[in-house]
């Protein structure tokens, strides 16, 4: 195949569209579909600031470099989750990256300002603590928004991550999930900041292949907490249907935007009207004590059970 801009020898195959680029054109085109979705869906304008999270992997790697090569201001947040070894080697892919780009980059320590980490979180049942992961990444990356003066929250979430959730979202019907499900979660309270998807129409394979032309180094291996098998599962099957149907995926996710989820109840946070401020961290909350402080708690309550009592050695 040809490269669509410039007629030379072809290495990216977008098979959807039927089109193909040389590695030099091909990053034009990746950030051209960015700059289209922050236009279209109105994520932010360029005076806005943006506060990337980064996690190291390609995705959020090749969004923030995307932004900051489309001239956005555009610092980046990591946060130390404290997984082991998987945490530390992510964490040095987001440092060097901003280094080596002369970037801003923001990082929460939970072990050290929270007194837990994720592991910590792991649920009974399941062994797991991806969901309450979420959680815990989702209130930092607001209120680190919120606290430095951020307008907008930018995720890397791909192609590939919102059709396997809508996926998952409709296998079990959870209505609740599937109505606010979306590319840009708009703040209806003065301390939620905006949150934006600018991949979300770009598959995995598009991200990896900008990652690789622009010579991002990015951590290569999945959490070891294993996030959830299902995603992965749903993820494998969505990837069965696209070979047989180039385009599947795509269709799958943006014919559900475009006409499934208007026929659906809450397309955004609850109405300010319910929200009040946590009566321990006074981040919007519905409840007395914020989900988050809860979860905190019981983070911290087993991390102290766990800690070998004082004069007795570990090892
Ligand atoms: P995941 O939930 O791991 O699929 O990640 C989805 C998105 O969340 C990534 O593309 C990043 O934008 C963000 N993210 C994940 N982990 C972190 C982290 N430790 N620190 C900051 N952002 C993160
Ligand atoms: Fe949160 Fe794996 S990244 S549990
Ligand atoms: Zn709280």
């Amino acid at each position: 195949m040809r490269c669509h801009t410039c007629a030379r020898p072809a290495n990216v195959e977008i098979r959807r569209s039927r089109i193909a680029f040389c590695a030099g054109c091909y990053p034009h085109w990746f950030r051209a579909r960015v700059q289209e979705r922050i236009d279209h869906d109105r994520m932010f304008r360029r005076d806005e600031r943006v506060l990337v999270a980064v996690s190291g992997g390609k995705d959020s790697l090749a969004l923030w470099h995307a932004l900051t090569r489309l001239g956005y201001r555009a610092d980046g947040v990591y946060i130390r989750l404290g997984i082991g070894g998987y945490s530390r080697r992510s964490q040095e892919k987001c440092e060097r990256f901003a280094e080596w780009h002369g970037l801003m980059l923001h990082q929460v320590d939970l072990e050290g300002s929270e007194g837990f980490v994720v592991p910590d979180l792991r649920e009974a049942r399941s062994g797991k603590p991806c969901a309450a992961c979420g959680t815990v990444k989702r209130y930092h990356f607001n209120r680190v928004a919120a606290e430095l003066g951020y307008d907008v929250v930018a995720t890397g979430h791909n192609l590939d991550d919102e059709a396997a959730t809508l996926f998952g979202n409709l296998v079990h019907w959870n209505i609740d999930y599937l109505g606010r499900q979306g590319p840009v979660l708009e703040s209806t309270h003065p301390g939620l900041v905006r949150k934006v998807k600018p991949l979300y129409r770009l598959s995995e394979r598009e991200t990896a292949a900008y990652a690789l032309i622009e010579r991002i180094d990015y951590i290569l291996e999945e959490c070891p907490m294993a996030k959830g098998a299902k995603s992965l599962a749903y993820k494998a099957m969505l990837n069965s249907l696209e070979e047989q149907q180039p385009g599947a995926k795509y269709g799958f996710l943006v014919g559900f935007l475009k006409q499934g989820r208007a026929a659906l109840p809450g397309t955004g946070f609850e109405p300010a009207a319910e929200l009040r401020a946590c009566a321990r961290c006074g981040q919007p909350t519905t409840a007395e004590v914020c989900a988050y402080c809860r979860m905190a708690d019981r983070g911290r309550r087993r991390r102290e059970r766990a800690r070998p009592p004082a004069g007795v050695d570990p090892t």
